[in-house]
């Protein structure tokens, strides 16, 4: 049985200490560095953007997740990429023009990414799954680390994996916000691929042990 993937979430790191933050998931069974990027419009915050991409860029070994929660993202796509970024999340509610947007992403030679608020439901997918490399279940209302897991998303992830299955599509299930050792292995039985962390991991007192046991989390 396949391992599950693991993004820890940037935005969870210590801004004042990034390299060595960054020198502790590059020596981390990590798969990704998951970078959250907020417009203070789509979502009511603001993160941050291109400067840190940079200095990331320059440390991190690890692929680039990078999850936009801003309005219009077709605006920024070319620049994520030529700043690094191997997968790139696009809001379902942020874009008029999905199945375009998607293709764009993949023509720019990165992965693309569908994130879901909890609100919405996984059946708008059905006729783009050929355009989606990764969708990515908001498990929390996205703005902020440290929220609770919304329990309803293991019934939605669930029903996602169906939809996957039934459509012969290889795309990934990610699932963000709340996640930890607590509710993993529930994740990965409902359907789950891929796990962002950002406090289970950088606020853990051990965080490599922290992305160990959630690369580990599934019995094999
Ligand atoms: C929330 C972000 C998440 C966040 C997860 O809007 O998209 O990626 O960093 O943080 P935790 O794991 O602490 O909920
Ligand atoms: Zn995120």
């Amino acid at each position: 049985m396949n391992r599950p993937l693991v993004a820890p979430s940037l935005l969870a790191a210590d801004f004042a200490n990034l390299q060595r933050d960054l020198e502790l998931i590059n020596q981390s069974e990590a798969d990704y560095l998951h970078f959250d990027v907020m417009d203070g419009e789509f979502v009511p915050n603001i993160s941050f953007g291109f400067p840190i991409l940079e200095a990331v860029q320059k440390h991190c070994q690890k692929p680039l997740d990078v999850h936009l929660m801003i309005v219009n993202p077709d605006r920024y796509l070319d620049a994520f990429a030529e700043g690094g970024a191997s997968v790139i999340h696009v809001h379902y509610e942020a874009c008029t023009h999905l199945h375009r947007t998607l293709s764009h992403i993949r023509e720019l030679g990165c992965q693309a990414g569908v994130a879901l608020n909890p609100h919405t439901p996984v059946d708008g997918l059905e006729d783009v799954l050929e355009q989606i490399d990764v969708v990515l279940v908001m498990s929390v209302n996205p703005g902020f680390g440290g929220q609770s897991f919304i329990p309803h998303t293991l019934r939605k992830v669930a029903k996602l994996k169906q939809l996957v299955l039934a459509n012969r599509s290889s795309a990934l299930i990610e699932v963000d916000g709340g996640v930890g050792l607590n509710n993993a292995s529930a994740l990965l039985d409902a359907g789950a691929d891929v796990l962002v962390a950002g406090n289970s991991v950088f606020k853990a007192h051990d965080p490599l042990e922290a992305i160990r046991q959630l690369k580990h989390s599934r019995q094999p």
